[in-house]
This record gives structure tokens, C-alpha cells and sequence, in this order.
């Protein structure tokens, strides 16, 4: 198996697992928001990855500090800076991988919503330089509110002529780390034998954990499916209350990230077996997006897994028909957005 190689025996030990894979790992990662409090810590945590090559940190400010700090870990990837508008292009040419933590984070009392404003127009323009650098490329749509912010980059990819929808990605595997944990500390499971598909979207009750459909098989009482359910829809607020007007999950965001690009990154490598959580184009439901477990190859979402769906709970089917008219005008709030501006 391989793993982040946080020592050099352990990345020599991931050279040699690698055998049946390519020869050489060197895969090339943008960070769009790389000083901020997501893009610090998932810098250094993909500075450790055995799969990249080259790590490219670009933001408006501050870039420069993280980068030079970065590079001096002995890892096999080069980091590179990149600051404001006029560098955005070089930083995207021949990336693999984009990951866009760029935006401003909630505050107590804020929804993910009241970001929209801001946030929608940093995406927009970061989705226009990546179309016109690296339209091949996996695009990991970290900014909130997801549920709006993919759809807004669907359609800025639309125009440009280069949308791909099977490389366009709102990271969810946040709500699946926490579901996770949640539920291997509720059950007194071992926490690498859990795992829960968590669908719908990113953001309040469009958050919706398949407790039902949890690895290895538990049984919930009811009371424990409606604490864990509200607990993972509101463990993004649980973090921003905790930390108080300083901002929302960076750490554990960080970590959410790093998974889902290593996750990627394998499956550019050839791996035929990784699966995750994300925020997709899909025609599961009668939504255009639609956050579910997925099969990732080479060229992106290879299959969507639709057996998820299928036997739900009757607390599931209900909570899923309640998600959709929420989800449904986030997605369109992203999409006329998009289509509004000239
Ligand atoms: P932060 O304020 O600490 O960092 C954001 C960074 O973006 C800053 O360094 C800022 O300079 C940069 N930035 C702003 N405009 C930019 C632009 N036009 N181009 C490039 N960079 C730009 O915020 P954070 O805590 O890192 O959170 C970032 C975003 O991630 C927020 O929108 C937050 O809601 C979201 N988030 C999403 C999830 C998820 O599960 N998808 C989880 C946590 C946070
Ligand atoms: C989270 O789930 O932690 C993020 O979406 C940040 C937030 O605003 O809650």
C-alpha cells in the first residue's frame, strides 16, 4: 500500500510497493489558495506525498514565505511560487491536479451561503485561468458553498469550450473523514474498518450520511442514526463555533484534501480499485450534481456507483427527498451566476 512517505525509508518502501505501477511517480499539483488555512497545512501534508513531483502554491499574498519554508523538507517534489494574477498562468501549466481552498471562510451565526458573494467570483475567475492552462486537468473544488461553487465553475468551463465533467470535483471527503470518526467513537470500532458513504451536497441537511450502508456492518438504534446524522451535518459549525470568529476546519480540511488528491493521483497512476466520495455531474437523482461514492481512473470519474441508493433506510429516503429542493436552488444559484455576467 502506499502512503505518505513522512520519513525516507518510508518513502523507499513506497518505491518498492510501486513495482507493478509506472516507474516514476511525477505528478504535477496546483494549490489556488496555497498561504491560507487549508492550503498551509495540505501544502505540507502533499510535500509528502510519494506520487508528486512538483507542487505549485499560488495565492494573492504570502506565498512566497510557505514556499520557501516548504521546500527545506526532504521530500522528492520541487515547490514552486506563484503571487497574483499576472503568475496564475505558469502556475497551472502542465498540472495533473488543482485544488482550490481560495475564499473567505465562515464566521459564527454564517451559513455556507453567506459566502456566496465573495466566493463565487474568486472561483470564477481561478476556473477561467485553469481553463485556458490546464483544461485536462482534475479540478478540486474546495471554496464554499460547494453546492453552488461546482456548478459555477461547470458553467465557466462550458463557455471556454473545455468542460469535462468527469474532472470536475467538489471535495466532500470531509464529511466522510467525519462520519467516519464519528461513528468508529459511537460503535468502539476500529477507526481503519469504518467507513460511511455520505451523499447529497456539502452543506447542511444536503449532507447525508448512509449510516445504513456503513463498513463493516453496524446496527444503529434510531436515536443513534438521528445524533450521528445532525453531528456530521453540523461538524463544519461545531468547528467554526469552537474556534470563534477565527475562522472554519482547516487541519482536518487539510487532511480531507490531501486524501482526495493522493486518491487521484493513484488513479492517473493506473490503480483500478479507488473509490470516493464527491460532488459530481451525475444522474443518480434528478439533479444535474449530486454528491455520491464514485470510481476514479485516468480520466477522471469512471463510474458512478448507483447501488448506494438502492435499499435505503426509510429515515434515508425521507432525509434524501427533503435535501433536493435545497440542493437544487444551490445548484442553480451557482449556474445563473455564472450565466449572468458577460
Ligand atoms: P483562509 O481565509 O484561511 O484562506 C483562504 C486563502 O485564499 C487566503 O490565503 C487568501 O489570500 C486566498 N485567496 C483569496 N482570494 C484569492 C484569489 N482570488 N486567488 C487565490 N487565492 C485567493 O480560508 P480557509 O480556512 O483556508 O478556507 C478556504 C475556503 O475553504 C472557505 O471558502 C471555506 O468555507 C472552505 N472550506 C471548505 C471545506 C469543504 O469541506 N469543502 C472545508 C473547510 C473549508
Ligand atoms: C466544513 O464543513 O468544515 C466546511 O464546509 C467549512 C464550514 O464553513 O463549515
Amino acid at each position: 500500500a502506499m502512503s505518505f512517505g513522512f520519513h525516507p525509508k518510508a518513502q523507499k518502501q513506497n518505491q518498492i510497493s510501486r513495482k507493478n505501477f509506472q516507474p516514476q511517480a511525477s505528478y504535477k499539483v496546483a494549490i489556488l489558495g496555497a498561504a491560507g488555512g487549508i492550503g498551509q497545512p495540505l501544502a505540507l501534508l502533499i510535500k509528502m506525498s510519494p506520487l508528486v513531483s512538483a507542487l505549485h502554491l499560488y495565492d494573492i499574498a504570502n506565498v512566497k514565505g510557505v514556499t520557501a519554508d516548504l521546500s527545506h523538507c526532504n521530500t522528492p517534489s520541487q515547490t514552486l511560487d506563484f503571487t497574483g494574477a499576472s503568475e496564475l498562468g505558469s502556475c497551472l501549466k502542465g498540472v495533473d491536479v488543482v485544488v482550490i481552498p481560495a475564499g473567505v471562510p465562515r464566521k459564527p451565526g454564517m451559513t455556507r451561503d453567506d459566502l456566496f458573494n465573495i466566493n463565487a467570483n474568486i472561483v470564477k475567475s481561478l476556473v477561467e485561468a485553469v481553463a485556458d492552462n490546464c483544461p485536462d486537468a482534475f479540478i478540486h473544488i474546495i471554496s464554499n458553498p460547494v453546492n453552488s461553487t461546482v456548478p459555477i465553475a461547470a458553467e465557466v468551463l462550458k463557455k471556454k469550450g473545455v468542460y469535462d465533467p468527469k474532472k470536475l470535483f467538489g471535495v466532500t471527503t470531509l464529511d466522510v473523514v467525519r462520519a467516519n470518526t464519528f461513528v468508529a467513537q459511537k460503535k468502539n470500532l476500529r477507526i481503519i474498518d469504518v467507513d460511511v458513504p455520505v451523499i447529497g451536497g456539502h452543506a447542511g441537511i444536503t449532507i447525508l450520511p448512509l449510516l445504513s450502508k456503513t463498513k463493516p456492518l453496524v446496527s444503529f438504534t434510531d436515536e443513534e442514526i438521528q445524533e450521528l446524522t445532525v453531528r456530521i451535518q453540523n461538524a463544519g459549525t461545531e468547528v467554526v463555533e469552537a474556534k470563534a470568529g477565527a475562522g472554519s476546519a482547516t487541519l482536518s480540511m487539510a487532511y480531507a484534501a490531501a486524501r482526495f488528491v493522493e486518491s487521484s493521483l493513484r488513479a492517473i497512476d493506473g490503480d483500478s480499485d479507488v473509490y470516493e466520495c464527491c460532488f459530481v455531474e451525475s444522474e443518480l437523482t434528478e439533479l444535474p450534481f449530486f454528491a455520491s461514492r464514485v470510481k476514479l481512473g485516468k480520466k477522471g470519474v469512471e463510474a458512478v456507483i448507483s447501488s448506494d441508493l438502492q435499499g435505503l433506510s426509510e429515515y434515508e429516503q425521507k432525509a434524501l427527498e427533503a435535501l433536493k429542493p435545497e440542493l437544487k436552488a444551490s445548484i442553480d444559484k451557482g449556474i445563473a451566476f455564472a450565466n449572468k455576467q458577460a
